[in-house]
């Protein structure tokens, strides 16, 4: 079915026509400046944010200084001469040359501020790799752009896959956004009008005049965080979280964008018991972020969401000034797909976790859809624990591998499995759905405690790991282990914080980037540290692991929408290719192969952190230095990177992480996590 053009035509104007009286911005406000027509108000019409952006000339100091502050950082990150043509599988994923690109946009000009973020920021996207990725507060989620229907992919009873208008669509819509809902329901065309209700679960035909996987891919393209393609498809669509406080709902790409990019869609669509189709033009609409800061007009904009905060930039840790400016939370915290912590947790434990433009969400689950089960003894935050009606299956839901108190989430996740154990279970679903990852020794202390002590597990359940030994990461070692700059052991340069690969801890005087591991990397002369070893030690584990295996980890099973990243990689990844524990990938389009995780890593940070090594170790006048960043922004980097179980002289990140199952979603199973392991019981643990 294809649209003549006149009737594409019409309905873009009624798109238009339907987002503009949605509005009542002052016109001669708006005139006279953009921003101060979207200023205060929480629902706008998409495009009078970009009018806003768009009005934005480009400071040439600031963009000098975002790309010196990117590009500098950048030596730190492990992977970037890999992603300039990523090996087998994932070389027509992963194939950007970031060095080149940021000279490319340092020439080119732009007409606004907002198309050179658009650029910088899909720059680093396309390394789709969620640890490296460059947010701008300034315009990265400042206003999110919404349409009241999320997506899912769903499997028929013969296995063809289409685009579905999630079932519960509404009632997600109207739970979470009471105060815009009638101008959803106004759009509608004439009898349709107010029947917003009647579209959930529809069949989409076309997406704006076009198959819908056209829009899943032209969105695979730009969404970044993972390597596998099919985990970049399945960002489209709707799927689920079990967060700190609750059950939420992932709205997906298509109903939830962090930059205003879409005024409309337009949905050809075949209602549930209908034969005809409909189509409708549904106007996004964007709310003011969360935690975006208030203003009134430019000026305020711009000083309130768009200059660097405190935490911004790093700290030398050894002035008596320091921590004095440090909010509770660091600005990183924002965008880290993990509950917020502390911000001395943070600095103290070691983590992995993935960074997106979009914050963890706080849409609410429908009730009807959360798990009705009882959580047993041990459940806290992230992790909650079931026993399935079967009696013998435990489930663990896991969100995130981060809490706000790390001793006692280590405590409750020991609880948790005891507690299963004490209730009958004898095999174990692990749910990460959309877990980014979060502290690196819960991950291994989790698969410790499942598998039992073994060579696998003990010094260490995790994987040896190497730095970038760049130039300026060795002086700041030099100016560690000879100038004493950081005698109580808080820098990641520290050799006291680390083991070598026999897990021996080094001395404070050992030069552990000495000498580098060369390589030669896609025609590329790179250097690495040493390989590390056991990063976790026994005496950092808040209690005495069990003596013996709580679970057969033949009878472990991860299951996921493959969107399990960093910390979580790290577990799943041991768990499967060390223990022989199954995965499952719910909803994946059939002929695309699906990964269960991806972005894996071995440690990330993000630029203030390394500007805090540098400025407490003196170097900050050092050309190699990253300047203080002058906007309210982020760079996230891999610090570590972890070696390979299957091939351990190359890096884990381009080894392949296909799942044993894809999961078909059905309309009874898709965002119902009880449903869904249930299924997973009867295909893989019955
Ligand atoms: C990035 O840094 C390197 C090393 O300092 C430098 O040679 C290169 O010109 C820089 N590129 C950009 C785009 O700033
Ligand atoms: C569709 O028809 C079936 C069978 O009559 C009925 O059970 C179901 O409730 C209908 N669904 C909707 C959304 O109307
Ligand atoms: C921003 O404005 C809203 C509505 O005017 C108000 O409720 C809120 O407290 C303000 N937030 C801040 C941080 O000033
Ligand atoms: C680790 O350090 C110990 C003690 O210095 C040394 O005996 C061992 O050879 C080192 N292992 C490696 C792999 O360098
Ligand atoms: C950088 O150099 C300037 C001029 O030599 C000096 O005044 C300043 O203290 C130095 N800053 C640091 C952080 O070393």
């Amino acid at each position: 079915m294809v649209f003549s053009s006149r009737i594409y035509a019409a309905l873009v104007g009624l798109a238009f026509v339907a987002a503009t009286n949605a509005i009542d911005a002052d016109l001669s406000v708006r005139a006279s400046d953009p921003c101060a027509a979207i200023g205060g108000k929480k629902w706008v019409a998409p495009k009078d944010v970009r009018a806003c952006y768009s009005s934005i000339r480009v400071d040439q100091n600031i963009k000098t200084n975002i790309i010196d502050v990117v590009n500098k950082t950048l030596a730190f990150h492990t992977s970037v001469n890999y992603e300039i043509k990523a090996p087998e599988p994932f070389t027509s994923e992963v194939h950007e040359d970031l060095l080149a690109d940021l000279a490319r946009i340092r020439r080119q000009s732009y007409a606004s501020d907002y198309d050179l973020h658009i650029d910088l920021s899909r720059t680093l996207k396309r390394l789709n790799d969620g640890h490296c990725v460059w947010i701008n507060n300034c315009y990265d989620s400042l206003f999110v752009n919404y349409l009241p229907t999320p997506l899912a992919l769903l499997t028929e009873a013969d296995g063809t896959q289409n685009v579905h208008i999630a079932p519960e669509a509404f009632t997600v819509a109207t739970a979470e956004f009471p105060d815009q809902i009638d101008v959803w329901q106004n759009a509608l065309p004439g009898p349709l009008k107010g029947k917003l209700e009647s579209f959930s679960g529809a069949k989409v035909l076309l997406l704006n005049g076009r198959n819908p996987f056209d829009a899943v891919g032209d969105n695979a393209l730009i969404t970044g965080s993972f390597q596998g393609l099919g985990t970049r498809q399945n960002a489209f669509f709707s799927s689920y979280q079990r967060a700190a406080g609750g059950w939420n709902y992932i709205m997906g790409n298509f109903a939830q964008q962090s930059l205003p990019l879409s005024d409309f869609a337009i949905l050809t669509v075949q209602r549930v018991n209908h034969t005809i189709p409909d189509t409708i033009v549904l106007p996004y609409r964007s709310r003011f972020g969360a935690t975006s800061q208030n203003f009134t007009d430019t000026a305020s904009y711009r000083a309130n969401n768009c200059v660097a905060i405190a935490g911004t930039n790093g700290e030398d840790l050894s002035s008596a000034s320091s921590n004095r400016g440090i909010p509770s939370s660091l600005p990183v915290a924002k965008f880290q797909q993990q509950p917020p912590i502390p911000a001395q947790t943070a600095r103290k434990e070691l983590i992995n976790v993935m960074l997106d433009t979009s914050p963890l969400s706080d849409v609410v689950l429908p009730p009807t859809l959360q798990p009705g089960l009882t959580p047993v003894t041990g459940s806290r935050t992230v992790a909650q624990f079931y026993t399935l009606k079967d009696g013998k299956t435990g489930v663990l839901a896991l969100g995130s591998f981060s809490d706000s108190d790390f001793t006692a989430f280590l405590n409750s996740l020991l609880q948790g499995l005891l507690s299963l154990k004490a209730a009958g279970a004898t095999q174990l679903i692990v749910d990460v759905s959309n877990n980014g990852g979060g502290f690196i020794c819960a991950a291994h202390w989790l698969h410790r405690i499942i598998a039992g002590p073994k060579d696998t597990t003990v010094p260490q359940a995790g994987l040896a790991t190497a730095a970038r030994d760049g130039p300026l990461a060795q002086l700041i070692v030099k100016q560690i282990i000879g100038a004493n700059a950081d005698p109580d052991v808080q820098l990641l340069y520290n050799p006291l914080q680390w083991t070598n690969a026999s897990n021996v801890p080094f001395a404070a005087t050992d030069d552990w980037l000495q000498p580098p591991v060369r390589k030669i990397i896609n025609g590329r002369a790179d250097a690495f540290s040493q390989r590390l070893g056991s990063e976790c030690p026994p005496e950092g584990f808040p209690s005495t692991p069990p003596d013996v295996a709580l679970f057969d980890p033949k009878k472990v099973v991860i299951v996921s929408n493959g969107r399990c990243a960093s910390s979580c990689s790290l577990f799943s990844i041991t768990m499967a290719k060390e223990e022989g524990s199954k995965t499952v990938v719910v909803g994946g389009k059939k002929d695309v192969p699906q990964k269960y995780c991806g972005t894996v890593g071995g440690q990330s940070t993000d630029f203030s952190t390394i500007d805090t090594e540098v400025k407490t170790t003196h170097l900050k006048n050092n050309t190699l230095a990253p300047p203080d960043l002058l906007v309210n922004g982020v760079q996230g980097i891999t610090w570590r990177l972890a070696f390979g179980v299957d091939d351990p002289a190359n890096p884990e990140e381009w080894q392949d992480h296909p799942a044993d199952l894809n999961l078909p979603l059905t309309s009874k199973l898709v965002n119902n996590p009880v449903a869904i392991w249930e299924d997973v019981v009867a295909r893989l643990l019955a």
